[in-house]
C-alpha cells in the first residue's frame, strides 16, 4: 500500500531556484531501449521569491545511465518522482544519459510508439518521462535536438538546422518539446506572413492517407491569416509541421512549430468524413496553431493557470470558426455543449473552479470547465468591454508578457489598465465554481414594464457560500406583433437583484403595446441557468420573431423540452393541446424560407436525453432513463407527421448529383436533410432511411442514414457498412460507436459486449476505446439499464483501461458522476461500481483521484 498522493496547492507556488540558459538534447532512438542524452545550462535563479534552493530535477519511469555537473561524473540518489543533489552556486552544466522504452509506453504520456512510428506527449507533465528535467511551465528555455535514427523523416520543434538536427529560438517550457520518427510522407504548402516571411508548412502522415490531408492545411492556411488580421498575430519560424498519429489521448497538442494531432482530426476525404468532422478538423486545426500565441510565446506560470491558455485559445477558435462559417449556428453548437458538458459537471461532485486551486493529478483538469467555461469567461470580459478595448487589451497582454510564464492576474492586469476598470468581482468567475441561477420575472403596470433579476450561485464541492458573480445580460423587448420595441440592450446584473422598468409607450413612440415580451440572455451572453416562467404563447412568439437567432433557438428548445418533460414527469394524459400548440410553432417557423438551413435544423433538433434526463429531475422527478428515451422517439415521430411535407421539402432540397463540399452552405443542407429524414423515420417507415444508405455519396449521409437504421433495428446496414469500411480505422471507429450509441437499450448491451470480442476491437487505440465504451455511456437507456449490466461493462473496461493508459481511463470515468440523479437502486449499482474500481489493485493516480471526487458526499 503506497501512501495516498497528496494535493499540488496554488497557495503553495515558489519559482524554480535556477534559470536555464539553454537544453541540449540528443536521442538515439530504439523500440526497447531509447538512450537520450542531455546537457543542460543551469544558474541560480535571482528572483527574491526564488526562496527554495533544492535543486530537483523530476524524472519518472526513467533508468539512469549516468550525471555529470560540470563534467564531473557523480551518482544521484534516485527516487521514482525524480532526484536531487547538490549543485554549485554558480552557473553550472548539468548531463545525463537516460534510458527509457517508448515500446512499452501505452500511456501515451512521454516518448511512445504509434504504428512503428516514434512520437511525444509531454502536456501536461509528460517530459519527465523523457529525461531528467524542472518540469513545471514557468522553466523556459532554448532547445536544440540531435535524433539518431534510421526512420526516414525525423521531428522536433523549431527549425531544422541539419538532417536530425533542430533548433528551436523560442524558449519554452518542457511541455511544448516534441519528437516524431517515422516512415511518414508530407502533404506540403507554403505561406507568407503579413510581414512577408515564408513559411514551409508541412502535414505528415502515414503514406496511404496523404490524399485527406488537404482540408487541414486550408484550415491552417486561414487560421494563419485570421491571427494576423484579427489579432495582429504572425507566426515565427520558418516552418510549421503538423504529424497525425493513429494513437493519442486528446485531440491534438500545440507542441511549439510541431503540432501533433489524434489523426482523427487531420484526416479527411467526402467517403470517409462527415461534415461534423470537417468542422472539427478545421477549429482544431485553428485551436492548436491559435496556441502559437496563447500558450507559447506566452505561457502558464503554473498549472493552476491552465485557463489562461485553453480557455483564452478555444475563445480564438470560437472566434475563428464564427467568422468564417455562420456565427449564430457556432453559437448554438457551442451553447449545446457547454450544457450538455460543462453545466453537467458544475451541477456534480466534479465541479470545479475555472482556475482550480488544489489538484492531485492535472491530466484531471483539461475539462469542460477549464476549456469551455474558461471560454465563456474570456467572451463576457469581452462583452463587458466592447470589440476595441478587448483587442487593446489583448495587444498589451502580447507586449507586455511575451516570452513570459504568466498567471490570470497577470492577464486581466492588462484589461484593468487599458479600460481604467476595476475587474475585482469580475474575477469571482475564475474562484467560484457552480453554474449561477438567474431569475426573471416582469409586471406589467400601465404604460411601464418591470422587469425583476435576481442571481444565485449554488454549492459546490468545498465552496458552500458563495458571493455574487457580475453578469452581463443582454435584453431585448418585442411587441406582441413580433415588433421589436428595444434591441438588445445590456444589462450588468452584479448584485443579488436588480429591478428595471421600461417606459413602452416612450420606447414604441407613443402608444404602448398591449403585451410586450422580453428576450432574455440573447446570444447567451452569460453561462448561466436562466429561469423564468414564460407562456408558451410568448416562446412561440419569440420563435417566430425575435431578432435574435440564439433566443429563436432557445425558444423551440424550451418548447419542447418543456412538453417532454411534462409527458416524462405526468404521463400523455392532458399534453395533446400543448403538443399540438409547439409542433404548429415549429411548422410555421419552418414556413420561412429565406433562414439558414443549418439553423432549421438545430431548431427541429430535440433536446439529448441527458438533457431531458436533468430536467426531469430539476422539476422534482426521479428519471426513468427507459422513459425518456420512447417518450423522445415518440414525439420525434409525431414532429414527423406533423410536419411531413415540409419535412420531405427539405430532403428534396438536396440535390443527390451535386458534387460534395465541405463549406457551412452545403453542410447546413445536408444537415437539415438528414435530421429531416431522422424525424420522418420509424420502424415501421425505413424505405427512406434505407434508400438513402444505399444511394449515400459521402459519409455524413451515409452515416446519418445508419444511425436512424441502428435505432430502428435494422442491423443489416450496420453489417454491411462494417464489410465496406472494415480497412478505414477512423470509419471503423464511427461504427462501433454508432452500433452501440443509436442502438435500442434492450440491444445496446449484448452489441458491446460482442463488439467488445471483435477482432479489430484494439482496446488500448483511444479512439477504438472511446468509441465503444464511450458509445455504451452515450446511450442512457442502455448505460443505466435496471440490471446493473452496463455499469458493469464501464466499469470493467476502465479498470482494464487504467492498467495501460490511466488518462483515457481517468477521463472517461465521468460516465458516473450524475449518480445522484437516480433512484435508490441506481445509485447502489453506480456506488458499487465506483468502489470496485477505488478497490482495483494498481489503481492509478489520475483514475483514483477521479473516483474518489465522485464518491465524497
Ligand atoms: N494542450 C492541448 C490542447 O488543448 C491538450 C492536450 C493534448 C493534453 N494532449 C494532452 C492535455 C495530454 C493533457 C494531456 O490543445
Ligand atoms: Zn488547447
Amino acid at each position: 500500500m503506497t501512501h495516498a498522493p497528496q494535493p499540488v496547492r496554488l497557495a503553495d507556488y515558489t519559482p524554480f531556484g535556477y534559470l536555464i540558459d539553454s537544453v541540449a538534447l540528443s536521442f538515439t532512438l530504439h523500440p526497447t531501449a531509447t538512450r537520450v542524452k542531455s546537457k543542460i545550462a543551469f544558474r541560480p535563479n535571482p528572483d527574491q521569491d526564488a526562496t527554495d534552493p533544492r535543486f530537483f530535477l523530476h524524472g519518472e519511469q526513467l533508468t539512469l545511465i549516468s550525471a555529470a555537473i560540470d563534467g564531473v561524473p557523480f551518482a544521484p540518489v534516485v527516487t521514482d518522482a525524480g532526484l536531487s543533489c547538490p549543485v554549485p552556486d554558480a552557473p553550472f552544466v548539468w548531463e545525463a544519459e537516460v534510458e527509457i522504452n517508448p515500446q512499452a509506453n501505452t500511456a501515451l504520456e512521454g516518448l511512445y510508439m504509434s504504428n512503428g512510428m516514434y512520437c511525444t506527449q509531454c502536456e501536461a507533465e509528460g517530459f519527465r518521462k523523457i529525461t531528467y528535467y524542472p518540469d513545471r511551465p514557468d522553466v523556459m528555455a532554448p532547445f536544440t535536438v540531435q535524433i539518431d535514427s534510421d526512420l526516414p523523416v525525423l521531428l522536433s520543434n523549431g527549425n531544422e538546422t541539419a538532417p536530425g538536427q533542430w533548433t528551436d529560438p523560442w524558449p519554452k517550457p518542457a511541455y511544448l518539446f516534441a519528437l516524431v520518427a517515422g516512415d511518414l510522407v508530407a502533404h506540403s504548402d507554403h505561406f507568407t506572413t503579413a510581414s512577408g516571411a515564408p513559411v514551409d508548412l508541412n502535414i505528415w502522415v502515414r503514406p496511404g492517407d496523404v490524399d485527406k490531408c488537404a482540408y487541414a492545411m486550408d484550415a491552417l492556411k486561414r487560421s494563419m491569416r485570421w491571427d494576423e488580421t484579427e489579432y495582429g498575430r504572425e507566426y515565427d519560424l520558418s516552418v510549421f509541421n503538423i504529424v497525425a498519429v493513429d494513437d493519442f489521448n486528446m485531440g491534438a497538442m500545440e507542441n511549439k512549430g510541431l503540432n501533433i494531432f489524434n489523426s482523427s482530426y487531420i484526416l479527411a476525404s467526402p467517403e470517409t468524413a462527415t461534415d461534423k468532422d470537417y468542422l472539427w478538423i478545421e477549429s482544431v486545426v485553428a485551436h492548436e496553431y491559435f496556441h502559437n500565441w496563447t500558450g507559447n510565446r506566452i505561457t502558464c506560470r503554473d498549472w493552476f493557470q491552465l485557463c489562461l491558455k485553453e480557455g483564452l485559445t478555444v475563445f480564438r477558435d470560437q472566434q475563428f470558426t464564427s467568422d468564417v462559417r455562420s456565427a449564430p449556428v457556432k453559437r448554438i453548437e457551442d451553447v449545446i455543449k457547454l450544457r450538455a458538458r460543462q453545466f453537467r459537471e458544475d451541477a456534480g461532485p466534479l465541479a470545479h473552479n475555472v482556475r482550480p486551486e488544489q489538484f492531485i493529478e492535472i491530466s484531471n483538469f483539461y475539462t469542460a470547465t477549464i476549456y469551455e467555461k474558461g471560454a465563456e469567461v474570456i467572451g463576457m470580459l469581452r462583452t463587458y468591454l466592447g470589440a476595441d478595448l478587448y483587442r487593446a487589451g489583448c495587444e498589451l497582454y502580447f507586449n507586455r508578457h511575451d516570452g513570459q510564464a504568466c498567471t490570470i492576474e497577470d492577464w486581466l492586469a492588462c484589461f484593468e489598465e487599458i479600460a481604467a476598470v476595476d475587474l475585482s468581482q469580475f474575477k469571482r468567475w475564475y474562484s467560484q465554481a457552480g453554474t449561477p441561477k438567474v431569475s426573471a420575472s416582469w409586471r406589467r403596470d400601465g404604460d411601464s414594464l418591470h422587469l425583476s433579476f435576481s442571481q444565485q450561485v449554488p454549492p459546490t464541492p468545498g465552496q458552500p457560500m458563495k458571493e455574487p458573480a457580475k453578469i452581463p445580460v443582454s435584453l431585448g423587448l418585442l411587441a406582441g406583433d413580433g415588433t421589436e420595441i428595444l434591441s438588445s440592450t445590456l444589462i450588468d446584473l452584479d448584485g443579488p437583484s436588480l429591478d428595471l422598468t421600461f417606459d413602452l409607450a416612450a420606447l414604441s413612440g407613443g402608444t404602448a403595446p398591449d403585451h410586450v415580451v422580453p428576450s432574455i440572455l440573447r446570444g447567451f451572453s452569460a453561462p448561466v441557468v436562466l429561469d423564468m416562467e414564460m407562456t408558451a404563447a410568448d416562446r412561440a412568439l419569440l420563435l417566430a420573431h425575435d431578432t435574435d437567432p440564439f433566443n429563436r433557438w432557445e425558444a423551440a428548445r424550451s418548447l419542447l423540452k418543456e412538453v417532454l418533460v411534462a409527458e416524462i414527469c405526468h404521463g400523455e394524459a392532458g399534453q395533446k393541446d400543448a403538443r399540438a400548440m409547439v409542433w404548429n410553432a415549429l411548422q410555421d417557423f419552418c414556413n420561412d424560407t429565406t433562414l439558414d438551413p443549418a439553423f432549421i435544423a438545430l431548431v427541429l433538433s430535440f433536446p439529448s436525453e441527458d438533457d431531458l434526463t436533468q430536467a426531469t429531475v430539476d422539476a422534482g422527478v426521479v428519471p426513468d432513463p427507459t422513459l425518456i428515451a420512447q417518450v423522445r422517439d415518440a414525439r420525434m415521430r409525431d414532429v414527423g407527421a406533423w410536419l411531413k411535407p415540409t419535412l420531405e421539402g427539405f430532403i428534396d432540397a438536396v440535390d443527390p448529383d451535386a458534387p460534395f463540399s465541405p463549406d457551412a452552405a452545403s453542410a447546413g443542407k445536408r444537415a437539415l436533410r438528414n435530421t429531416a429524414l431522422s424525424l420522418l423515420s420509424s420502424p415501421s417507415d425505413l424505405a427512406r432511411a434505407q434508400d438513402a444508405f444505399a444511394s449515400a455519396t459521402n459519409m455524413t449521409d451515409q452515416l446519418a442514414a445508419l444511425a436512424i437504421l441502428i435505432r430502428c433495428g435494422d442491423r443489416d446496414a450496420a453489417a454491411a457498412f462494417e464489410a465496406q469500411w472494415q480497412h478505414e480505422r477512423l470509419v471503423l471507429d464511427k461504427w462501433f460507436m454508432i452500433s452501440v450509441a443509436s442502438a435500442p437499450s434492450a440491444e445496446a448491451l449484448d452489441t458491446a459486449g460482442a463488439l467488445s470480442h471483435h477482432a479489430l476491437f484494439d482496446w488500448k487505440n483511444p479512439n477504438r476505446f472511446r468509441a465503444l465504451i464511450g458509445g455504451l455511456v452515450a446511450n442512457p437507456a442502455a448505460f443505466h439499464d435496471p440490471s446493473g449490466r452496463g455499469y458493469d461493462f464501464v466499469a470493467k473496461w476502465l479498470i482494464r483501461m487504467d492498467g495501460a493508459n490511466p488518462q483515457t481511463a481517468a477521463r472517461m470515468s465521468s460516465a458516473f458522476d450524475t449518480w445522484r440523479r437516480y433512484d435508490a437502486d441506481r445509485q447502489a449499482l453506480m456506488q458499487n461500481a465506483l468502489s470496485r474500481m477505488a478497490a482495483s489493485p494498481g489503481l492509478s493516480r489520475d483514475l483514483a483521484e477521479m473516483v474518489s471526487r465522485m464518491q465524497a458526499a
